[in-house]
């Protein structure tokens, strides 16, 4: 016999609860006996009505069998030794009902708000993953592939210009899978074509994580022989170079030079500027302050006192290593290696320059739209004031007004909470994984719109590699079990075990 096509989607039927079906809400129960259709907590169910389909997610399945209802009977049968089941039909009697939210109608191939309620009794369908793509809003065919959509088997292909270019911040707790999944982002990204157009990308890598890129091969990717580039740069190898410094930026590098201090060195700069027509160093700019009668003692001493101070970090020259509009081109990956330094100062004062630098040359055209990728961002923009962050504004100059010439952030962060709110709430889209602490999923749920408090609370119960994308790159919050890498890192221990028997030859 023929098994019709229908019925298979069919999953039950509305019924009336106390306050419910409502707009928001619905609830349904399932088909089948003792053999129940499996329905998912979390997967997306649809109603057909006459003015659209009714898209809803499935929040709780709840189990009911009048014969269990009271404990007094049920514990009398009990301590009987006659198990209810072998004297009524008990079975027969259990049913499920599905909860639902509604999260969106499908009205005329178009996603629109929840405007009217289901009616009880209406047939309950699995979602159809064509028609789920379309109210998504996934890019089946050119989007970046970053997993599949939990529990169907839908392929998350996620609309580069929905997911990127509004900035994008993925937050979690530690090891739930943030450099993972931008690794699998990146993969995408370095597979675009050129008519597809290609992101050039920055990375900030702090720990170095992600310098194995320069070794994937075009081939594991199914790209052709040399149509990759990844330049890897080591944070030690990077020169500021001081000609290019005010006396304003100079003075963001430390904390606490006074208004005459700036002043003065302003002028100092003006004047070698003309004078140093090749550039010069900082030893240079130390030499003509401490030359200079016009300054007065104090101010010259604390001058000198900043810029020796700079001078040891050992950052600035007289060039600028890398020349970053040489550096950043279409299609190419830089990573800025700072694995090799310790000082959380020296970080900043590169991640400060570099953004600067970015969005500098971006504004006047110079470098193609460009992804800064940014790990451990609340080192480098965080919320605090008592915490001093050189890049902070500059970081958020990039979120409030980079969007308007496509200089993007990708900012990751294992402490939402300490990250700015300015820079968070310019995200229009967050990437969400395993995440437990109260304070971060609070702050989380006050920063982006559009997440619910089941969302939330689903949040702290995710796997490693599963996120919750939240904002513009879907029309309603998704979750996603981000897809396996293609090219792995060789050489990583995987677990500690590993580590120590890998010490030990
Ligand atoms: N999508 C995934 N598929 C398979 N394994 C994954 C996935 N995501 C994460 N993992 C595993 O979890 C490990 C930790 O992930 P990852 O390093 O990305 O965590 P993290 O969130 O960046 O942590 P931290 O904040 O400490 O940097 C990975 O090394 C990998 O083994
Ligand atoms: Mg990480």
């Amino acid at each position: 016999m023929m098994v019709e096509e229908q019925p298979r989607h069919r999953l039950g039927t509305v019924v009336c609860t106390n306050d419910g079906p409502n707009v928001m809400e619905f609830s349904f129960v399932l088909e089948g006996g003792t053999n129940e259709t499996t329905v998912r907590r979390g997967e997306f169910v649809v109603v057909e009505t006459e003015f659209g389909t009714v898209v809803a997610r499935v929040q709780d399945l709840v189990r009911t069998n009048r014969y269990f209802q009271h404990a007094e009977a049920v514990r009398e049968y009990q301590s009987r030794g006659e198990p209810l089941r072998s004297i009524f039909p008990t079975d027969r009697w259990q049913y499920t009902v599905g909860e639902t939210r509604v999260v969106g109608f499908w009205v005329n191939d178009r996603t629109v708000r929840p405007f009217t309620t289901v009616s009880p009794g209406a047939v309950v369908r699995r979602a159809d993953e064509d028609m789920l793509a379309k109210f998504l809003r996934l890019d089946t065919e050119g989007g970046l592939w970053l997993g599949k959509v939990a529990n169907h088997e839908l392929e998350f292909r996620a609309s580069i210009d929905q997911l990127l270019s509004k900035h994008l911040a993925i937050l979690a707790m530690s090891g739930a899978g943030k450099s993972y999944f931008v690794s699998v982002m990146l993969e995408e990204i370095m597979s675009r074509t050129e008519e597809q157009g290609r992101l050039s990308v920055v990375v900030i890598d702090v720990h170095g994580e992600y310098s194995y890129l320069k070794d994937i091969q075009p081939e594991s990717l199914g790209l052709p022989a040399g149509s990759i580039e990844v330049e890897h740069i080591r944070g030690s190898h990077i020169q500021i170079p001081v000609q290019s410094l005010t006396a304003e930026s100079l003075s963001s590098y430390v904390a606490g030079m006074s208004g005459v201090q700036i002043r003065d060195l302003r002028r100092t700069i003006s004047d070698m500027r003309n004078q140093f027509k090749e550039g010069y160093t900082l030893t240079d700019v130390i030499n003509v302050v401490k030359d200079d009668e016009t300054i007065s003692k104090n101010t010259r001493e604390a001058l000198v006192g900043w810029l020796f101070n700079l001078e040891d970090t050992g950052l600035f020259g007289k060039e600028g290593v890398p020349e970053m509009k040489n550096t950043v081109r279409p299609g190419k990956i830089t990573l800025i290696d700072l694995s090799d330094f310790v000082s959380l100062k020296k970080k900043q004062i590169i991640v400060s320059h570099l953004a600067g630098e970015l969005l500098y040359l971006r504004r006047q055209g110079r470098i193609p739209p460009f992804l800064l990728v940014l790990e451990e961002s609340h080192q480098f923009c965080p919320e605090s004031r008592q915490e001093l962050a050189l890049p902070k504004a500059r970081i958020e100059t990039i979120a409030r007004e980079g969007r308007k010439f496509f200089a993007l952030l990708c900012l990751i962060s294992q402490r939402p909470v300490k990250l700015s709110t300015t820079v968070l709430s310019q995200c229009s889209n967050q990437a969400i994984l395993r995440c437990t602490n109260p304070y971060d999923l609070d702050h989380i749920g006050r920063s982006s719109e559009g997440i619910d408090r089941a969302s939330l609370d689903a949040i702290t119960t995710l796997e490693v590699g599963e996120a919750l994308f939240v904002g513009e790159t879907v029309s309603v919050p998704t979750f996603v079990k981000i897809r396996t890498r293609r090219f792995e890192p060789q050489g990583n221990a995987r677990n500690l075990t590993e580590a120590i028997k890998k010490a030990e030859k």
